[in-house]
C-alpha cells in the first residue's frame, strides 16, 4: 500500500514546523511547495529533515519543490501561503494581498487535487478559508480552517500557567471567529474534570480570557517580524492526524456552519469532528444567553471580512 501524501503549500516559518511535526509522526510523506523564488529554501529544508529522520528512524519521505504537478493526488493539504502580520497589523491587514494568494493556490489545488482534504492557516482565517471554498468548489466537509485549535490551546496554556496544573488536564474551548472577538467558553473549563470557575477568580479568569484573545499578536509584537509558528503548526497537524487516521477528534475549527449556533453560510470556529471523511460532524450545544450574544458578535466580524473579499 501506498504511503499517504500531504503537501505543505507555503514553507515559511510554519510549513518548516508543520514538515517536522507531520515527519516526527509518520503521518505520511511530505511535500513543501512554495514559490520559484522560495524553491531552494524548500528543497534545502527538506533535505535538512530527510537527514534527522536516521536519529528516530521516520521511514517519511520528504521533498520541496516549485511545480504544482508535484502535489497532485495528495491526500491532505495545509496552506500558510501569504505573508504573516508585523507589528500594529491587524490579522485584516493582510486580507488584499492574501486573498489574490488563496485564490491562485484554491485554482491549482482544485486541478491537481480536487479530492483532497484542506486545512487553511493563512490569515486573515476566516475569509481566507471562504476564499479557498468559494473559489475551488471543494465540498464543505473537505475544507477547514485552524483556529480555534490554536486559540484553544492557548487559552489552556495561561489556565495551567495560572493554576500551576499540568497542561495536559486542561480542557476547554475557545469558538467564533480567529480574532480578537473570538469567544472562550469558560464556564466548560475544566482542570482534570474541575470546573475552573472553582479554582481561579473570576477576575484573573477575565484577564485569562483578554490575554488569550490578543495571544497571537503578543507574539508578532514579541517577534517583531512575523507571527507565531510552533503551536500554529501543531495545531494543524492534530487536524491532519484525525483525518488521516480517521480518529474523529473533536477540535474546534473553522468549519462551514449550516444553521449550528444560529450561523448560516460562514466558515467560523465551532466543534468539530474530523475523521476519514473529514468534517463529519458539528456538536452544536445550547450556549448561555451572553456566549450566544458574543458568538454573534464575533460573527459580524466574520462577516465584514468576508464581505471585503467579495466572493
Ligand atoms: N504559493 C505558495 N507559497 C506562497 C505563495 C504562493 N502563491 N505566496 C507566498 N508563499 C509562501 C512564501 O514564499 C513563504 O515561504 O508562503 C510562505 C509564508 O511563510 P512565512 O512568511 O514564514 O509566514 P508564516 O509565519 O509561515 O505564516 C503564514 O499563516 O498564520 C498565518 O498570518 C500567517 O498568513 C500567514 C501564514
Amino acid at each position: 500500500m501506498s504511503k499517504k501524501r500531504i503537501a505543505l503549500i507555503g514553507g515559511g516559518q510554519i510549513g518548516g514546523n508543520l514538515a517536522l511535526l507531520a515527519a516526527q509522526k509518520e503521518l505520511a510523506d511530505i511535500i513543501i511547495f512554495d514559490i520559484p523564488k522560495a524553491e531552494g529554501m524548500v528543497k534545502g529544508k527538506a533535505l535538512d529533515l530527510m537527514q534527522l529522520r536516521p536519529h528516530d528512524g521516520y521511514d517519511v519521505n520528504i521533498t520541496g519543490t516549485s511545480d504544482w504537478k508535484d502535489v497532485s493526488d495528495a491526500d491532505v493539504f495545509i496552506i500558510t501561503a501569504g505573508i504573516p502580520r508585523k507589528p500594529g497589523m491587524d490579522r485584516e491587514d493582510l486580507l488584499d494581498i492574501n486573498l489574490g494568494i488563496m485564490k491562485d493556490v484554491a485554482e491549482n489545488i482544485k486541478t491537481q487535487a480536487p479530492n483532497s482534504f484542506v486545512i487553511v492557516i493563512s490569515n486573515p482565517l476566516d475569509a481566507m478559508v471562504y476564499a479557498f471554498y468559494k473559489t475551488s468548489g471543494f465540498q464543505s466537509k473537505k475544507v477547514v480552517g485552524m483556529a480555534g485549535a490554536l486559540d484553544s490551546t492557548r487559552f489552556r496554556t495561561f489556565i495551567a500557567m495560572e493554576t500551576g496544573l499540568s497542561v495536559q488536564d486542561v480542557t476547554c474551548m475557545v469558538l467564533g471567529g480567529h480574532g480578537d472577538t473570538m469567544v472562550p467558553i469558560t464556564r466548560l473549563a475544566t482542570v482534570g474534570g474541575v470546573p475552573i470557575t472553582d479554582l481561579i477568580s473570576k477576575e484573573k479568569l477575565s484577564s485569562i480570557e483578554e490575554r488569550t484573545r490578543f495571544a497571537g499578536g503578543e507574539i508578532v509584537k514579541l517577534f517583531g517580524n512575523g507571527s507565531a509558528f510552533y503551536a500554529p503548526a501543531q495545531s494543524a497537524i492534530e487536524m491532519a492526524e484525525s483525518y488521516l487516521r480517521d480518529k474523529k477528534r473533536v477540535i474546534p475549527c473553522a468549519s462551514l456552519c449550516n444553521g449550528e449556533f444560529g450561523i448560516d453560510g460562514y466558515f467560523i470556529g465551532v466543534p468539530t469532528v474530523i475523521g476519514a471523511n473529514g468534517v463529519e460532524r458539528i456538536l452544536d450545544f445550547e450556549l448561555e444567553k451572553h456566549e450566544q450574544q458574543a458568538l454573534n458578535q464575533t460573527l459580524d466580524a466574520v462577516k465584514k471580512t468576508v464581505a471585503e473579499t467579495g466572493l
